[in-house]
């Protein structure tokens, strides 16, 4: 027998969900259904997923080719432990993968999201130069507005925020350094005709410390939670030259970049850059099913390669590799190949430019970036002087209540406004989201 009461209600006795302030936010949507790019709720109505579900989705909810691949891997084998046994969705997986990533990148280790993607590279990294008698090697670089999960070590490595204030004592010391914002540039000069300047840091500390560095850590070309700030290629090829020239390992964190999100299967093409250790997760299984990805090179896995089992990187969870998880990233690859999504994703870009550009004259529009899927607006209140509310601006929610009132999902970070929507969304989709969003800022 149904239940008389609504999901809503029901959902409000016993789940508390992330991210949300339970006593103050509004009701979540109850969504029942969802295909292509629309999510359908238990009242009947059609909302546009805006944000790609936490910018995980690629090819649009249940998609029938990535359904099927779900349900005959299912029929064969859901799970089993990965240390000690292997299976073909797991194996496949690792060598699509080495196939499309920068290459070097050849070794993979399976986790299952993207905190653990980033927190398996950091024990790597630092377990790398234990092993090849650099013990000393043991801190971390990091960019200002890093985001890099929720875990305590990738609490550690990210910005501190309002998100990790609480937990300071429980977090271990980094050190940080310039990111390339060029809208607010960390060393006040202008894009134009700057050098790129905001590297210099990262080179000063490298000279006072580069011994003492187990690896430098970015989200390359896009940082993500931190404001969606995109980067001049020059930087990210900066980092992996000034990391070659001190002799630390790179960690690039695509978490959210991979699979296509910056126009780039990966956002290190953007630069021709092969870092020493990549992260995914997120797209990796299309927004199907958690997975944690970190690959390595050749010369960081031999590094743990010993007649001395103290060597051995002892880390692994109990999904590792899950073969379902694995079997839906496989389809998902499929999919990139046979339908040239990453062409679509060069349409999307295109469009999201031109419908998100005029936006700038409206003086809420402090910034407009664009990398690939990923259209993004920086509101402010002042635009003389940049002045905003952060993450915490108030901003942000009132424009998520006025666009869901027009059934779009959009979730803004405080004043920083985005619209990431999964690549199957059509022109007609996507002009009507633009329309929506131009309509919403000008009667905010
Ligand atoms: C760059 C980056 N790294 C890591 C993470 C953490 O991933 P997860 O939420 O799956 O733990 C995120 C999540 O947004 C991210 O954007």
């Amino acid at each position: 027998m149904s239940d008389p009461l609504r999901l809503v209600d029901r959902d409000r006795v016993h789940s508390w969900h992330p991210y949300t302030q339970m006593l103050t936010e509004r009701p979540p949507l109850p969504v029942v259904k969802a295909s292509g790019v629309y999510l359908y709720t238990e009242d009947g109505r059609r909302i546009l997923d805006g944000i790609s579900s936490w910018w995980v989705n690629l090819h649009g909810h249940a998609h029938p080719k990535l359904n099927a691949a779900l349900a005959a891997q299912a029929r064969e084998l859901e799970h089993v432990v990965f240390a000690g046994c292997t299976h073909p969705p797991a194996v496949d997986l690792a060598e699509r993968l080495v196939e499309i990533l920068p290459p070097g990148l050849t070794r993979v280790f399976y986790s299952d999201n993207g905190s653990t993607a980033v927190e398996v590279a950091l024990k790597m990294a630092w377990q790398y130069w234990q092993n090849t008698g650099h013990a000393e090697r043991q801190s971390f670089i990091t960019l200002d507005r890093a985001y890099h999960g929720d875990t305590v070590g990738a609490m550690s490595v990210s910005a501190e925020s309002s998100f990790t204030d609480p937990f300071k004592p429980l977090m271990f010391a980094v050190t940080r350094t310039h990111e390339p914002y060029c809208y607010r540039c960390p060393v006040g000069l202008t894009r134009s005709t700057c050098r790129i300047e905001c590297l210099n840091k990262l080179e000063s500390l490298l000279q006072e410390r580069g011994p003492t560095v187990a690896a430098v850590l970015v989200e390359p070309m896009l940082q993500g939670a931190g404001g969606m700030i995109v980067w001049p290629s020059e930087f990210l090829a900066g980092v992996r030259r000034l990391c070659d020239a001190y002799g630390t390992l790179m960690i690039a964190d695509e978490v959210f970049t991979g699979f296509g999100r910056t126009g780039r299967m990966f956002a290190c093409e953007h630069a021709s850059v092969t870092p020493d250790i990549i992260c995914l997760s997120k797209g990796v299984t299309a927004g199907y099913l958690p997975l944690g990805v970190s690959v390595a090179t050749e010369a960081v896995y031999e590094a743990f390669l010993s007649e001395d089992r103290r060597k051995t990187f002892f880390h692994g969870h109990s999904y590792s590799a899950n073969p379902l998880a694995c079997a839906v990233g496989l389809a998902s690859l499929d999919l990139f190949r046979e339908e040239d999504v990453l062409a679509r994703i060069g349409r999307l870009e295109r469009q999201l430019r031109e419908g998100l550009e005029p936006l700038r004259a409206l003086p809420i529009v402090g910034d407009v970036r664009v990398i690939g899927g990923v259209g993004v607006l920086e509101l402010v209140s002042d635009s003389a002087t940049k002045a905003s509310g952060g993450y915490l601006d108030a901003i942000g929610p009132r424009l998520a209540a006025a666009c869901l009132e027009r059934n779009l999902l959009i979730r803004p970070l405080g004043n920083i406004m985005y619209f990431m929507p999964p690549y199957v969304i059509t022109d007609d989709e996507a002009a009507w989201a633009l329309d929506t969003i131009a309509a919403v800022l000008r009667t905010i």
